[in-house]
């Protein structure tokens, strides 16, 4: 398995709706040029029209502990899988769950065939969801979300530590990591430190030319 860049379209408006594919489709054409892997993790009410279109991985962003029946406005993870998503964040920095949903809804996701990613934000509970056995943890310290300041050049050592601590628990498990990535240089520095790849959001979406942006992250990759 190679290394991996999730874009988190969060709810950027540059993100949202028919810009949303557009970007989904930039991706899709950077991946197919380059050969890297980039998943899209899309807003629930656009997995579908985008995952209909694009052949890169498309994710959902959160799912909840709800099984088919009496809920209403949550995110039920078969749901997202009928929409076309592959996989799912679990945990976000900006959505964060108790320790029992976190398991079940790495479970869940198993249990549908979907790849799971647990956000972490720092070293104890990286090594904690490790031991969940999730496909990847990804570490993100939250200081750095949206700060343009890149976690593998101000805190390489969450990242080092990170892939320590989750591989004594977990040896298969692997760690991405994510907050403020925007460059090529980021993303080889954070591959050098242990991680299999980023999670990122505003680096690419806030660009001027994310499709720019993204050949350089692909460079180091
Ligand atoms: O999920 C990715 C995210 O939280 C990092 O955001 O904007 O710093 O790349 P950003």
């Amino acid at each position: 398995m190679g290394n991996v860049i999730i874009l988190n379209f969060k709810t950027y408006e540059e993100s949202t709706g028919d810009k949303g594919l557009k970007l989904a489709k930039i991706c899709e054409e950077v991946a197919e040029e380059t050969g890297a892997e980039i998943i899209v993790a899309a807003q629930l009410s656009d997995i579908y029209r985008i995952s209909q279109v694009v052949k890169i991985p498309v994710y959902a962003q959160h799912i909840d502990n709800i099984k088919y029946g009496s809920s209403t406005g949550h995110v039920l993870a078969e749901a997202a899988k009928a929409a076309g998503a592959t996989g799912s964040l679990i945990n976000h920095s900006e959505l964060r769950l108790k320790l029992a949903d976190i398991e079940a809804n790495v479970e869940k996701l198993l249990g549908l065939s979907m790849t799971s990613v647990v956000c972490t934000n720092n070293v104890n509970t990286t090594k904690a969801a490790a031991a969940l056995k999730p496909d990847y943890v990804a570490i993100e310290p939250p200081e750095l979300i949206g700060s343009g300041i890149s976690v593998s050049k101000a805190q390489p050592d969450i990242i080092s530590g990170s892939v320590e601590a989750a591989k004594k628990v977990n040896p298969q498990i692997r760690v991405l990591c994510g907050a403020g990535i925007s460059t090529g240089e980021d993303v080889r520095k954070a591959v050098e430190l242990g991680a299999c790849g980023v999670l990122l959001a505003s680096g690419v979406i806030k660009a001027k030319d994310p499709r720019a942006v993204l050949m350089d992250l692909v460079e180091g990759v």
